[in-house]
């Protein structure tokens, strides 16, 4: 079946069209066309994201990218101008996004139904509003072309998203998910059966990594300039002149806690400027607490995925989310991973791991496998968890 997956959780607008079949024991996934526009940029100005700015831009931008997906799939036809014949209803659905629909509407009066069977938008966690506008699009073309519409949860599209290149998933699965709004611990047993085992208490990994890297002055998101720092300062050999703590590495649960290592940074960082008697910290200051930061979280996120490891059964292990893009966390999960010989590990590529549009069609498949059916209304629910799946 061909599956146009549409995600907007965040700052990335994506829609996708995947070709997914055989059964869910042996699945097979083909990327038919794939477009995606970061809103990065744009946010980076403010130090972060803004959900009122990003719904706008993915409002404008999910036509144009619903038609490079067609396109690179092979399914966009230009048809002579047609009434499209659901207006009232459609209004109804697109009232709330008024610039959405001065888009889309003449998208659909001017295009073929494509030949797809089933549309997957992502309905959480995420930004509210932003998670909307998808909504309201994926429910918008449903209704015009009579195709399904399958509500689909972010953080499964994270899990899943290995798929598109693995063919056959071992159960039990411990999944880690690290990114900007998340930092969960995630066990399922079998298709469709999660249980979130543990979470941050306070500040996501991305959101602590994004908060130390404005501390030392750096550009938002500041994931990838605090990684690039510490590597540096890796190539180095340098030895931190400090500790950063590493928050609840000891505790029983499976539970996480980062912003009391931000919050140390901050009282670090105030007491070197002023033993410098200046305002800036010099640039081996910087690489020593890019290091050690990276350093604490990396052993944090470690202890607990290998506590888990060592107390109970798990194939295959699975690292999610923007902040495995991280050299050094991938690095040493893959070590930690070659003492578990029966744990298979896999961590997507570097465009699976952050927000994409086929991660949310590969688990809208799955969903679609597991007999899930198709919705007329869908609501946006920010805190979405798995657990409730
Ligand atoms: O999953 P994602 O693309 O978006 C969501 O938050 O859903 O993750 C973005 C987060 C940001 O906080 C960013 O700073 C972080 O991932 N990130 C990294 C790296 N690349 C991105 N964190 C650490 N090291 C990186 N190399
Ligand atoms: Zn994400």
């Amino acid at each position: 079946m061909k599956i146009l997956g549409i995600e907007t959780s965040c700052d990335e607008t994506a829609v996708c069209v995947v070709e997914a079949g055989g059964p869910q024991f042996e699945p097979g996934f083909k990327v038919l066309g794939n477009a995606l526009f970061s809103q990065i940029a744009i946010h980076a100005q403010y130090g972060g994201v803004f959900p009122g700015l990003a719904k706008r831009e993915h409002a404008k931008n999910l036509t144009p990218l619903l038609e490079n997906a067609l396109t690179d799939a092979g399914m966009f036809k230009k048809i002579d101008h047609t009434e499209i014949s659901h207006t009232a209803e459609l209004e109804k659905i697109l009232s709330r996004e008024i610039d959405l629909f001065s888009h889309l509407k003449p998208f659909l009066e001017t295009t073929q139904k494509p030949d797809i069977d089933a549309i997957a938008v992502t309905a959480g966690p995420g930004l509210e509003p932003a998670l909307w506008v998808g909504i309201s699009f994926a429910l918008a073309i449903g209704k015009e072309w009579n195709i399904p519409v399958y509500p689909t949860n972010h953080m499964a599209g994270h899990i899943l998203s290995p798929l598109l290149e693995q063919n056959v998933l071992e159960f039990p699965v411990l999944a880690l998910l690290i990114s900007g709004g998340h930092t969960e611990l995630v066990t399922m047993e079998s298709w469709m059966k999660y249980k979130v085992i543990g979470q941050t208490r306070d500040d996501a990994v991305g959101e602590a990594f994004d908060k130390v890297a404005r501390l030392l002055s750096l550009p938002y998101p500041g994931g990838p300039e605090i990684s690039r720092l510490a590597g540096e300062a890796r190539e180095k050999n340098i030895t931190p002149s400090f500790s950063l703590p590493r928050p609840m590495i000891k505790t029983p649960d499976y539970d996480f806690s980062f912003s009391g290592i931000k919050t140390a940074v901050l009282y670090l960082v105030k007491k070197i400027k002023e033993d410098n008697k200046s305002d800036e910290l010099t640039e081996q200051q910087k690489l020593e607490i890019a290091l050690e930061f990276e350093t604490a979280v990396t052993d944090v996120l470690l202890a607990k995925t290998k506590k888990y490891l060592e107390g109970n059964e798990v194939k295959t292990l699975i690292l999610g989310g923007g902040v495995t893009a991280n050299k050094n966390i991938r690095e040493a999960f893959t070590e930690m991973a070659t003492q578990f010989l029966s744990t298979k590990l896999l961590i997507p590529t570097k465009d699976l791991s952050t927000d994409n549009a086929v991660m949310i069609a590969i688990a809208s498949y799955f969903d679609i496998q597991s007999g899930k059916q198709p919705a007329t209304a869908i609501s946006a629910k920010g805190n979405m968890s798995l657990s409730d799946e």
